[in-house]
């Protein structure tokens, strides 16, 4: 009976044994320059930057996806982070244990908050905060609720100290100064410089976009960019994040995942300038 089920039992453990996610320390990536991670949390955001690589090696960490390669002979990695803000925040942390990143850039779509911002157009994200990070003023029931009774909270810090109060966190003013000096780029729309809001949810409603707008500045929203800061932040790792709008509920204007391909090419354009200031 047992001499039966033994061959069985060895083809089930290779089966489970290949089929296991890699863990950080089985991970053998190899580089002499620190690389470049770029993110985005589809394949449509991630698809033609992994297609541009010089020399593409894919690499799992648990269920997040990174493709190492070259761009301008310079190590670039590209990491499908997933959506939402826990696994931007997870896919980030993992890309800096384990590839000990120059910098990590946030891009992809977005929603617009500002009613000068049109679908097809980038926000640079001079900061973030987190929209969905408040505590709201006591209402009893039957009460009502009031979007606007709240207070934010700042970003959650390990250290409660280090909290300035601020709620906003901040691109790294280098490699924006990189992307705004640009004047050799593909990209046809228009350009601002901004404040991007995040959490694990989509607005649709006009007057409590307006209210993030005009409150705290927001120019657009999205689920990542601003958790994929705290954690650079933690580790003192340069962070720059920009974002294509690919749909305004403010401009009445509907989803369009074709966007994310623009922002691709405006990222490549950007790394071409990034690599040409970086030591090889
Ligand atoms: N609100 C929130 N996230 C948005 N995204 C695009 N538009 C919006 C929006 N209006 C981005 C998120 C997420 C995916 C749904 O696309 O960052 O990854």
């Amino acid at each position: 009976m047992r001499k039966k089920f033994l061959p069985v039992l060895i083809i089930l453990c290779l089966a489970l044994a290949c089929s296991a996610h890699a863990g950080l320390k089985d991970l053998n990536y190899q580089s002499s320059l620190p690389p470049i991670v770029v993110q985005g949390a589809m394949k449509s955001e991630t698809d033609f930057l992994i297609s541009s690589l010089e020399e593409p090696v894919e690499y799992k960490i648990g269920s997040w996806t990174y493709t190492a390669g070259k761009i301008d002979g310079y190590p670039v990695i590209i990491s499908l982070t997933r959506m939402g803000v826990g696994n931007a925040a997870v896919a980030t942390a993992f890309a800096i244990e384990a590839f000990n990143p120059v910098a990590v850039i946030n891009q992809g779509t977005a929603g617009g908050h500002d009613p000068e911002i049109h679908r097809g157009d980038i926000v640079l994200a001079q900061r973030t905060y987190d929209i969905g990070a408040w505590v709201s003023e006591p209402r009893a029931k039957g009460k009502g609720v009031d979007f606007k009774d709240v207070k934010f909270n700042g970003p959650f810090f390990y250290d409660r100290n280090l909290s300035s109060g601020d709620i906003y966190l901040y691109s790294d003013k280098n490699l924006l100064k990189i992307i705004e000096g640009m004047n050799n780029h593909s990209f046809k729309g228009r350009i601002f410089k901004g404040t991007m809001a995040s959490s694990n949810t989509w607005e649709s409603r006009v007057d409590r976009i307006l209210f993030f707008h005009e409150k705290f500045g927001s120019s657009a929203e999205d689920m990542e960019s601003h958790s994929v800061a705290d954690i650079c932040e933690d580790y003192g790792v340069p962070f720059l994040g920009f974002r294509i709008l690919s749909n305004s509920a403010v401009t009445q204007e509907a989803y369009n995942p074709a966007t994310g391909l623009d922002c691709q090419k405006f990222v490549l354009d950007f790394l071409h300038e990034y690599i040409k200031t970086l030591s090889k």
